[in-house]
């Protein structure tokens, strides 16, 4: 076989076979293919798309290129979520202790961030003491003990695809739905998941800007998933506003125990049963999602999931009074209020905007080598459609830093717009996509 060939089939809008892929991505890995040409490639696939077979050989063939995680003396039915990004979106720190505790083994591996905030892993590690970097012994061991285990992503865990997103992300080819899709669930089935939820999100401040999008993205995911052996599901989740209300590790930590105390914001609380309910299923823990949802919800009531979240931090050294006193957690030296300039309802808040503030606070990297300020990050105290008070503040910056939360003023309060106008909020879910295809939320 040819690299020279392969890239000409794809240009010319052919599809690949098993084989070939399989062969492009392996002699890549091993450096016989330069990164000319597998740019080339990128591009190509870019241009004339992949069919699901293709794309689920080019899933399995990254999959392939490293560990795969055998977590085969772990009982139960192993049921991975995977969240495309978004902005206050806190749902895998509440998601893994409360399907935990509802008797689902929840086997993660989560990245770092790079972009807006930190990742789950930075996040996690906003709680003193906490380690992110287990051993495949001590995950297995704490699974098999407590249920729940949470580590950084090895750099065994589908190389091939680590190695090609850096090129696309230099080449231009990160939109294109077969490359996201299969590098997404590359990774999902390579940690070893039995069966995946996928929390598609949609709105300006994702990945995936209008519904169509996303549901294809969704579909294709969904497809790879059944061609794979490994059933997939997607809900689909509006990004049109930030989900929670903190954006920040810290305080997205604090915002973790408020829903798994049974409090905190019911946009973050409602995403987040949702999606457990559909995990439960798809682990035989509930017969449905209505039933799914009633025991998740009594799990946060009745002090379980908060419980199994105070184990799930002890087991991995973290200091777990911070339940109690979430003040042990990095605090931010400074704080300031904003207001909106006047009274009235608000019509947006822009994700991306807050995000991008969040991370200029010290909340995210911009670089990969940057260091997070695991304290700073933005508190919002509306959402679309509430009315504000003038003399109300709209959102709170923390930081460590002075002048960055000074210069950041002007940004965070013109990226939450307030009219006169009373507005109906956007939909916050926006429907499934299973084997069935896609079913609108009812
Ligand atoms: N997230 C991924 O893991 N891969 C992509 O290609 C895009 C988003
Ligand atoms: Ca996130």
């Amino acid at each position: 076989m040819r690299a020279l060939d392969i890239i000409a089939k794809k240009r010319d809008g052919h599809c690949l076979t098993d084989q070939e892929i399989h062969y492009f991505i392996r002699a890549y890995q091993q450096e016989e293919i330069p990164d000319y040409q597998m740019s080339a490639w990128l591009m190509a696939v870019f241009l004339r798309g992949m069919n699901s077979e293709e794309t689920s050989s080019l899933t399995l063939a990254m999959a392939g290129s490293g560990k795969t995680v055998d977590l085969s003396r772990v009982s139960g039915i192993k049921v991975d979520k995977h969240s495309t990004g978004g902005v206050a979106d806190t749902t895998t720190l509440i998601l893994a202790p409360l399907v935990a505790a509802a008797g689902v083994p929840v086997a993660k591996m989560s990245g770092r961030g790079l972009g807006f905030t930190g990742g789950t892993i930075d996040k996690l590690e906003a709680i003193p003491g906490f380690c992110a970097t287990l051993t495949e012994h001590q995950f297995i061991a704490n699974l098999l003990r407590h249920n729940i285990a949470v580590t950084g992503q090895s750099q065994d865990i589908a190389p091939a695809d680590g190695k090609l997103y850096a090129l696309r992300d230099v080449t231009s080819t990160i939109e294109s739905i077969p490359l996201i899709a299969s590098s997404i669930m590359s990774k999902k089935i390579a940690a070893g998941a039995d069966k995946i939820v996928l929390d598609v999100k949609v709105g300006h401040g994702a990945f995936m800007k209008d519904l169509e999008h996303a549901i294809q993205l969704a579909e294709a995911m969904v497809r790879i998933g059944a061609l794979v052996g490994r059933e997939t599901m997607a809900v689909l989740t509006s990004m049109e506003q930030p989900l929670g209300q903190a954006v920040g590790n810290s305080l997205e930590i604090r915002e973790a125990i408020d829903v798994l105390s049974g409090k905190g914001p019911e946009a973050l609380r409602d995403v987040c049963l949702l999606l457990g309910a559909h995990m439960l299923v798809l682990g035989q823990k509930a017969a449905d999602v209505a039933a799914g949802k009633a025991k998740l919800h009594e799990l946060l009531q009745n002090g379980q999931a908060l419980m199994k979240f105070t184990e799930f931090v002890s087991a991995q050294g973290g200091d777990a009074q911070i339940v109690h006193q979430p003040s042990r957690l990095p605090q931010a030296e400074f704080s300031r209020h904003i207001y909106s300039s006047r009274s009235g309802y608000v019509q947006h808040i822009y994700a991306d905007q807050i995000g991008y503030s969040a991370m200029r606070l010290g909340a995210g990297r911009e670089k990969k080598e940057d260091t997070i300020d695991l304290s700073a990050g933005i508190m919002l105290h509306c959402r679309v459609g509430d009315y504000v008070d003038q003399a109300q503040p709209i959102a709170t910056l923390y930081g460590s830093q002075q002048e960055k939360l000074t210069s950041m003023v002007h940004d965070v309060a013109a990226a939450i717009a307030v009219a006169g106008e009373p507005i109906q909020p956007p939909a916050l879910v926006l429907g499934i996509v299973d084997s069935n295809g896609y079913q609108p939320h009812k």
